[in-house]
């Protein structure tokens, strides 16, 4: 045996119970008490938490974008995702006019794998259909191993929009060959109707790009994504839903029995749209914004009845002279935020508070991450699965700063804020790759993750 992780309290998204975890050839081999295995390397844990590695299931890393290119690259985004227990990221490589799904994807894998230190994974942003011809794509792509496509009904002048029949065509054809829909929710012409208001106004602080985004215009988009997915009976994933008028419209659809998915980001559930009114708002620009007190509310409530199903970062830091260039005009601010190293350590950290349980913060971060996006061999500690595994201390007292941070940016958010309780070890496939704060992995370990369609359910 490898591996044998004694005495720690070993967290499912259903059962917690004292036990040893055997890890072979990268697998768990063997979970029992007091199992009578000799291993090269035995860890005693007890007094902490055995969990399965976190599945980032939205980072966009390198991506081009904002007129820049997103801070974090793979190396370092991958890096900063061990150091924070995640174990898989997924990333979203973006299909143009005239490409490819597997030609746009399998560029970004060549990418990836040199500089990958945990395991990684592909949605496809999709674009432009190529007049048709790229529905013919999507079995290929499925067999690649992408199960999911995304679209974005925003970012119209940057050309990412799709209007609504494309977004229809391309559920009904995810649907056909087993993969899933992911949406980015907001109504792209009342945001510009707004930013012209604006601008005439010259009320260009990072407060109107809040206000430029209110809270109908995620709930109008939200509510006729839905809409659609149940006219056309289609699965659904809504990416980093923040209002609640969105989260509530979606768990009525759940409960008619659509297959329809939430995702919400921890930026969503720590601050409130107040930060934009910060002198240093404009570094929480992200869209959707940062909502009010009555959606952050509204998110906690999801997450505890079930209609949120997981938690992602959006991860896509940008340095601060980016950020300043929309110092004197919103629009001018790249959008997105870091987060990736943060994830797994925030919600544990509302776990050990008692805010959620700890089988709660597993399921929302790796269980049903690896349950929706076909992930089959990750995402629970079960025998048979990857040994991606991180200990969590929850004594250990932890400030966030952008220096015991593992990424390429050079601020954080997350600034300042104090957590109870802290991931010490990451292991993916059984390497240890995080220490007690320290990065001790290495690039080109992640291995590509082929996911497989099908069943989302059970
Ligand atoms: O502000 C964000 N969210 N930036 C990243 C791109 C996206 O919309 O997910
Ligand atoms: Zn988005
Ligand atoms: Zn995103």
């Amino acid at each position: 045996m490898e591996l044998l992780i004694k005495n720690g309290a070993v967290v499912t998204e259903s059962s917690s119970f004292i036990a040893d975890i055997a890890v072979k050839d990268g697998k768990i081999s063997c979970i029992g008490k007091n199992l009578p295995i000799e291993a090269k390397k035995v860890v005693d844990v007890s007094g902490k938490y055995v969990l399965p590695g976190a599945i980032d299931v939205h980072t966009h890393l390198a991506m081009p974008f904002g007129g820049t290119v997103s801070a974090d690259g793979y190396l370092s985004g991958t890096r900063a995702a061990a150091c924070g227990g995640v174990t898989t990221v997924f990333d979203y490589p973006m299909q143009r006019k005239g490409k490819g799904i597997v030609e746009t994807v399998e560029e970004r894998n060549r990418m990836c794998a040199p500089e990958a230190c945990v395991d990684y994974a592909f949605h496809c942003i999709i674009t432009d259909l190529n007049d048709g011809t790229l529905l013919d794509e999507f079995q290929a792509a499925v067999d690649y191993g992408i199960t999911s496509f995304k679209c974005f009904m925003v970012y119209k002048k940057e050309g990412l929009m799709v209007d609504d029949g494309t977004l229809v065509k391309v559920m009904l054809k995810a649907k056909e060959v087993g993969a899933i829909t992911n949406l980015h929710a907001e109504n792209p012409d009342i945001i510009d109707f707004y930013i012209e208001r604006f601008k005439k106004e010259g009320k260009t602080s990072a407060w109107y790009h809040y206000l430029s985004r209110p809270e109908f215009v995620e709930e109008e988009a939200d509510k006729r994504a839905i809409h659609w997915a149940k006219a056309f009976n289609v699965p659904l994933y809504i990416v980093h839903l923040a209002s609640k008028a969105g989260v509530e419209a979606a768990a009525v659809a759940k409960m008619e029995g659509y297959d329809i998915y939430v995702e919400t980001c921890p930026h969503y559930l720590e601050f409130t749209s107040e930060v934009y009114k910060r002198e240093d708002g404009r570094n929480f620009v992200c869209s959707p914004p940062i909502k009010g007190k009555e959606s952050q509310d509204a998110l906690w409530a999801a997450i505890r009845k079930g209609t949120v199903d997981v938690v992602a970062t959006d991860h896509c830091p940008f340095q601060s002279y980016e950020k300043d260039w929309g110092k004197d005009d919103f629009t001018k601010i790249p959008n997105g935020c870091a987060g990736v190293e943060n994830l797994y350590p925030y919600m544990l950290s509302k776990a050990n508070e008692g805010k959620i349980s700890f089988n709660t913060a597993v399921k929302l971060c790796a269980t049903n991450p690896a349950r929706i996006f076909g992930c089959t061999e990750k995402g629970s500690l079960t025998v048979g699965k990857d040994a991606d595994i991180v200990i969590y201390d929850p004594d250990k007292e932890f400030t966030i700063t952008v220096s015991n941070m593992h990424s390429d940016y050079d601020h954080t958010i997350w600034e300042g804020k104090k957590l109870k309780g802290y991931p010490v070890q990451t292991y993916v496939r059984g390497e240890l790759v995080y220490d007690d704060g320290k990065f001790v992995g290495k690039p080109g370990l992640g291995k590509f993750v082929r996911r497989k369609p099908g069943s989302r359910k059970g």
